[in-house]
């Protein structure tokens, strides 16, 4: 594998930028009435939508030979075939065969995964459907009604969102929660709002080590125990899903009630293995397999489809044109469904816990820009806070609209309102306003001579700003499963052009050794030394006010 910027399509990208900086999208459109058809791409009930990209055919063929020139189709046949490719932890990356609907054998270190991934799977299908029917009860005979999920990072943020998403597959009779905040007032909320008798928590962690989720899980455990009397009572109101059998057992969850993984399965990429029983449980099996085969048409598609026509290879390239052709730092993803609120966070790991990274696969410092900086929300809300900075500053941040054509909540006008907020967004970003037209406007209004003069500059917009529409005819488990994936392979086709290894995250240790040598100094079991002025004094400034 070679550094990206020594690849000879790199400098003639460079070249090509430089050609094409100033063309303007609103030219390009005038210029192209067949744009949108060329730009654009069905993968089921999805449409995305790139035209509103600053590109050409000659861009699209150049950022296509850059995925041939960083061998992107050799790299995904070595990741679908089971091998090492994370190399800093010696593992396999194979969240792929979770949703491996086809039971095609993949193996690793010579063995088949599969049938373990179906006897994990008929497993959570047994322990969802019992909890569903009222047959697994509370220790004191209750039905389940509460399901608390304590987990973070990928054991929370995947199933949270998820289950957020398909809101309207869930069982109205579940209440779901999730904690993950290690914060006090986190698992204290929850808890004051949920009935010990009919409550049950997945303690959800690959490590089961992770000190956020086993402070919750304690606290969980500590108040069940006191508020139903009986410590037998956990055997009835605790599950773990982690890969760490003997933490489990530690902890008092009886293993026979723990949901297995592999080391083969990371964080971020997790939500389809048994971190994603309590989306089981809401949603029941059938639309968990529903999501499972979503991905796994995203999967066969990434896998086969040219690389010209391969949508998450296309969108992996559309991000390296902007990072590092156009200095872009920055992507937002802009949800114009409530039921999506969570995704922007969930891609947030995904994204900078995969390509936060600058060391390459070789040991040696980047040379070019890696992972963006990635944030995001409710679209609606942002034109009402943050929007102005995407129209009019001087940041060029690419966009990704997310909308359903249909909505499961017909209330009145509020869909079309929604919509044509989503598309007028996308197309102002695009547009612009021009000096000419902001001046007619301001004639219109009555204004003229110096007033107008002063006014005009703040009226211009440059447009030319970015985006991707991600359109779905509605939401259902199918469409988010292959959304989700779409953009888990964008994320590896961008790693491995950047010659980077997207599934470690070495980057998250440093503050967590940190915060444990700081624990005991904080709670005053040994004086406070060695550190920094700023970070003693503040350790001092806790301890006074304690
Ligand atoms: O600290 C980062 C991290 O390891 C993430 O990668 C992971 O998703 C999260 O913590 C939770 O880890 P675990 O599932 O082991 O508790």
């Amino acid at each position: 594998m070679s550094v990206p910027s020594n690849l000879p399509v790199w400098q003639e990208l460079h070249a090509h930028h430089a050609a094409i900086a100033d063309l303007h999208l609103r030219d390009l459109f005038a210029a192209d009435p067949a744009r949108f058809a060329r730009f654009s791409r069905h993968f089921g009930d999805l449409l995305v939508d790139f035209s509103k990209h600053r590109i050409t055919d000659e861009t699209l063929r150049l950022l296509t030979e850059l995925a041939y020139q960083a061998q992107v189709p050799e790299w995904t046949a070595r990741l679908f075939s089971g091998e090492m490719i994370n190399h800093t932890e010696r593992r396999a990356v194979l969240h792929v065969a979770l949703r491996n609907r086809g039971n095609r054998s993949i193996f690793v270190n010579g063995e088949d995964v599969m049938p373990e991934v179906n006897a994990v799977l008929e497993h959570m299908r047994k322990f969802a459907d019992q909890i569903r029917r009222g047959k697994w009860r509370g220790h004191t005979g209750k039905r389940i009604r509460d399901v608390v999920n304590i987990g973070i990072g990928g054991s929370d943020l995947g199933p949270k969102m998820v289950c957020e998403a398909l809101e309207p597959y869930g069982d109205p009779t579940l209440r779901m929660h999730f904690v993950s905040n290690v914060d006090g007032a986190h698992i204290s909320h929850v808890l004051a709002d949920c009935d010990p008798e009919s409550t049950l928590f997945i303690i959800a962690s690959k490590t089961f080590t992770t000190q956020e989720t086993m402070t919750n899980a304690h606290t969980a455990r500590a108040w069940l125990v006191r508020e139903l009397g009986d410590e037998a009572a956990v055997a009835r109101h605790f599950v773990a899903v982690s890969t760490n059998a003997e933490g489990v057992r530690k902890f008092g969850i009886d293993t026979a009630n723990m949901f297995e993984f592999w080391d083969w399965v990371g964080g971020r990429y997790s939500l389809w293995s048994a971190i994603g029983l309590p989306i089981m449980v809401y949603l029941g099996m059938e639309h968990f397999i529903e999501l499972l085969e979503g991905a796994h048409a995203m999967d066969e598609h990434f896998r086969s489809a040219p690389l010209q026509d391969n949508l998450p290879v296309i969108l992996a390239l559309l991000g390296v044109w902007y990072i590092d052709f156009f200095g872009a730092s920055s992507q937002v993803t802009l949800v114009y469904d409530d039921y999506l609120r969570s995704l922007p966070d969930y891609l947030q790991q995904l994204d900078m816990e995969s390509n936060g990274k600058s060391i390459d696969r070789e040991g040696q410092a980047v040379s070019v820009k890696t992972g963006p900086i990635l944030w995001g929300g409710l679209g609606n809300n942002g034109q009402h806070a943050f929007y102005q900075l995407l129209h009019q500053g001087t940041h060029l941040v690419p966009a990704d609209f997310l909308a359903p054509a249909h909505s499961p909540n017909p209330v009145g006008d509020h869909h079309p309102i929604l919509l044509a907020n989503c598309l007028a967004q996308a197309e102002a970003l695009m547009v612009g306003k021009t000096e000419a037209q902001a001046r007619a406007e301001l004639e219109k209004q009555g204004l003229s001579g110096e007033a107008l003069e002063k006014l005009l500059p703040y009226k211009i917009f440059p447009g030319n700003r970015p985006s991707t529409s991600l359109f779905y005819r509605r939401m259902t488990p199918q469409v988010l499963g292959a959304l989700l994936a779409l953009y888990e392979h964008k994320v590896f086709v961008q790693g491995v052009i950047w010659n980077i290894n997207s599934f470690d995250q070495w980057g998250v240790e440093l503050g967590k050794q940190l915060a444990n040598a700081i624990l005991p100094e904080l709670k005053g079991e040994r004086p406070a030394d060695g550190h920094d002025a700023s970070t003693q004094g503040l350790i001092e400034f806790c301890r006074a006010a304690q």
